[in-house]
């Protein structure tokens, strides 16, 4: 595996190439690194999901360059879908519609449904543009970590995750750190009115300003996602939501609250973005230190403060 950093333009043409030849390319979007494989190669999906150790009915989403190229993957998308596209595209927004016969049973998971997402990061949308000039449809790519492990935000994390299990012509692509930290919203878009599947930095109140939305349950997810599982986005350390540190544990809570006398802080967020931002790396950091135990301050309120609760809360096993 080689890691390229801050690739040139001929380097990301090589990165689309290296796609199309069937291996996998691991690179950056704003939301997290993700694991990119060609998402109508059934044989470099596959590998995706070796190399994540992940479940095979557990479908991917496909990144496109823009809403141009949906119709590839769609055989039917109502109208607030669209509205919602055209809104938050590109940027941390995944929108589940109904399949067109060129998103294979490999991509979904057996669902006649897709999911797609167009992300904004620049190094994402050459990548993306590179790999449609070469005749390239779709990247289907799940955050590059090992299962139920937390996603990486950085390159070092990727490598961390994922490095013994690429092949010598996988490449991995350093931009930097990801600005958003959490994984995107995903809204399907299948039904009457639209359904938050997996909140995130695109808030129910901004797509409320677009269209309907249905009362989400969170327990009960009818369609298969991260949030079916109880024990997700996990360190090795033990997290603790809200709790009292003991001498040694690390802590992990906006920077308004001081950190207890023994507790060794992970990261001071002044504010929401850079709470949702620093998360996953804190929670490695906390790994790397070898800490037993994390203990984090979830914040409270609506918006991004729901996705960044919702992912601590699954980071402790716990789905309430
Ligand atoms: O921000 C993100 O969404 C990142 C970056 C790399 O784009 N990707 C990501 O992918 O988080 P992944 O595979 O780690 O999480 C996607 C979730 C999975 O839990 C999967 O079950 C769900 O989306 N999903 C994918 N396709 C679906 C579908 N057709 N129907 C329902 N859920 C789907
Ligand atoms: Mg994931």
């Amino acid at each position: 595996m080689e890691i390229i950093g801050n690739p040139t333009r001929q380097e990301i043409k090589k990165a689309a190439q290296t796609l199309i030849d069937g291996h996998l390319v691991a690179f950056p979007t704003e939301t997290v690194y993700g694991l990119g494989a060609d998402a109508t190669n059934e044989t470099a999906v596959r590998r995706v999901y070796s190399v994540k150790g992940r479940p095979k009915n557990h479908p991917l989403i496909v990144h496109i360059a823009s809403i141009n190229h949906i119709n590839f993957w769609v055989s039917e998308v109502s109208d607030y879908a669209i509205e919602l596209a055209r809104n938050f595209w590109p940027g941390p927004l995944t929108l589940i519609v109904k399949r067109s016969h060129r998103a294979k049973d490999f991509i979904t998971g057996g669902q006649d449904n897709v999911a797609l997402r167009v992300p904004s990061n620049n190094l994402a949308q050459s990548l993306l543009k590179e790999f449609e000039n070469l005749g390239g449809n779709g990247i289907a790519a799940p955050s590059a970590n090992r299962f139920r492990a937390v996603s990486p935000t950085t390159c070092e994390a990727v490598k961390e995750e994922l490095g013994s299990y690429l092949f010598e012509q996988d490449l991995i692509l350093n931009g930097g750190s990801s600005s958003v930290g959490v994984e995107s919203t995903i809204v399907d878009c299948t039904n009457g009115a639209a359904r938050i599947l997996r909140p995130g930095a695109v808030t129910e109140e901004m797509i409320k300003i677009i269209t309907d939305v249905q009362p989400q349950n969170f327990d009960l997810p009818k369609i298969r996602t991260s949030g079916a599982f109880e024990s997700h986005y996990s360190p090795k350390a033990k997290v603790v939501l809200n709790g009292t540190p003991k001498k040694g544990d690390g802590f992990l809570a906006l920077s308004s609250f001081a950190t207890p006398t023994g507790a060794i802080r992970l990261a001071s967020p002044t504010n929401l973005q850079a709470y949702a931002k620093e998360l996953y790396e804190a929670l490695r950091i906390g790994d790397r230190k070898g800490l037993k135990r994390i203990v984090a301050l979830t914040p409270d309120g609506e918006g991004l403060a729901l996705a960044i609760r919702d992912r601590l809360m699954k980071s402790a096993g716990s789905s309430d």
